[in-house]
């Protein structure tokens, strides 16, 4: 027996009516972009292995565990791109993009990458929407992209969402938390897990991002990121914070957070929505002051979000947010006889051809079942072409909601 094919684990295909769904909040992303003033990049779905390494960091979990990664005919090591922006930064760098603009706002949308585990809310190929605002270190960037971020949820109805807020620091105040941390850390080292005593070695604050409850449960008491900052980072965060009172944002602060990317600085923040259970985070971004040095450009401020749109899904459909659905079509075209086929099909394209969206049978059915098949297409009218109208010039015009017949001379069809 043939073997039946399956979409691979983590992975799955999005067929109508729901691709209507993903078209809507697309069309919603591109809308409030173009109000913010954000531009389109695309970049490549792989890129040298190496970009992400290095920008999203060597002791993350999407480095060390997640990525995708294959060796090419050339023995190139090629990455697909688990997440958007360090191949942002690598296109800012490449173009010169500094040199076109003082400041760059760039959006993009599309599938990542990365081998987690499936469930609920968590896929291996899975669909971001995302905005990095490049070139400020103005606190009123951080704002404007949580605000941005906010602003698609707002104008799809989305309800009870939670912002959460940290900073993470900088390089001038890293130290002095690692140094308290590692102190924290030392004798609990063996309740701790096998991954979080790497990570205490390698990248100590990494250990924030360990899923397993013992390892959660020690770290509540953790000295936090909070409780260290420098005076630029903590003025910076101050004015965050009152930027996003004064604009009337509700936010959390969660000294916890850490974010899974090593390049953040600064201001770090996630939308939550409790709807999603364990895989609750809708989307997060944050500072990456550093990111576009790291990766060989000059020193430039920068800011992003990137919000999962699967998980956006499923918050729409558990919220029950209704939305518009273009599924209908606005004429079928119902002929009778093979005659009547040729005049059918002349004007089903040049219906087309003005606009209507139009049917036709291809399956030689009788009328009846046409008028069935119209139905199920919730047709708004049927153009009904039988050999006796053809002969005596006229169509049968069938209006579907008032189920009123009218005849129609061909000249003079109007839809
Ligand atoms: P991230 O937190 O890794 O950040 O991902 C952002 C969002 O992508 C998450 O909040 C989640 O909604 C979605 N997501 C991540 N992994 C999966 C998965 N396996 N299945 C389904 N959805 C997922 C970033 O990617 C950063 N690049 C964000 C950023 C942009 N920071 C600055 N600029």
């Amino acid at each position: 027996m043939q073997k039946k094919y399956q979409a691979l684990h983590g992975t799955r295909d999005i067929l109508p009516p729901e691709s209507s769904l993903w078209q809507y909040i697309e069309a919603k992303v591109r809308e409030v972009m173009r109000i913010y003033n954000y531009r389109e990049i695309r970049f490549p779905i792989f890129e040298h292995t190496e970009l992400f390494q290095r920008g999203i960091g060597e002791s993350t979990d999407i480095v060390t565990k997640e990525m995708y990664t294959f060796k090419d005919l050339g023995g190139r090591s090629l990455t697909l791109r688990p997440e958007g922006t360090a191949p942002v930064v690598r296109a800012y760098i490449q173009h010169s993009l500094a040199k076109k603009a003082p400041v760059n706002k760039l959006y993009y949308l599309g599938p990542m990458f990365r081998q987690e585990r499936p469930q609920k809310g968590r896929m291996r190929q899975f669909h971001q929407f995302a905005a990095e605002l490049l070139g400020t270190l103005d606190p009123a960037a951080d704002v404007e992209m949580i605000d941005l971020n906010l602003e698609v949820y707002r104008r799809l109805g989305l309800k009870n969402l939670k912002l959460y807020l940290n900073s993470v620091g900088c390089p001038k105040c890293r130290p002095q938390h690692r140094q308290k941390l590692l102190a924290f850390a030392k004798d609990k080292l063996p309740e701790l897990c096998s991954d979080c005593n790497l990570r205490y070695t390698r990248n100590p604050l990494r250990m924030f991002d360990c899923k397993v409850e013992t390892c959660q449960i020690i770290l509540k008491e953790a000295p936090v990121m909070l409780d260290s900052l420098c005076h630029e980072c903590r003025e910076h965060f101050e004015r965050v914070k009152q930027n996003l009172e004064y604009l009337e944002i509700d936010f959390e602060l969660d000294d916890h957070m850490v974010r899974g990317l090593d390049y953040y600085t600064k201001t770090a923040f996630e939308i939550r929505s409790e709807e999603l259970g364990a895989q609750d985070s809708l989307s997060g971004g944050g500072r990456y002051d550093l990111l576009v040095s790291d990766l060989g450009g000059e020193e430039t401020p920068a800011i992003g979000f990137a919000a999962g749109t699967d998980r956006l899904i499923v918050a729409i459909e558990s919220q029950k947010i209704s939305y518009p659905s273009d599924e209908k079509i606005d004429i079928f075209i119902a002929p009778v006889g093979e005659e009547a086929k040729k005049t059918a099909m002349k004007l089903l394209f040049s219906l087309r051809r003005k606009g209507h969206s139009c049917e036709i049978d291809y399956l030689d059915r009788s009328l009846k079942a046409q008028m069935r098949e119209a139905n199920r297409l919730g047709a708004k009218k049927v153009i009904i072409v039988g050999e006796r109208e053809l002969e005596e010039g006229v169509y049968e015009v069938k209006d579907m909601q008032t189920g009123e017949q009218v005849r129609m001379p061909q000249a003079e069809l109007k839809v």
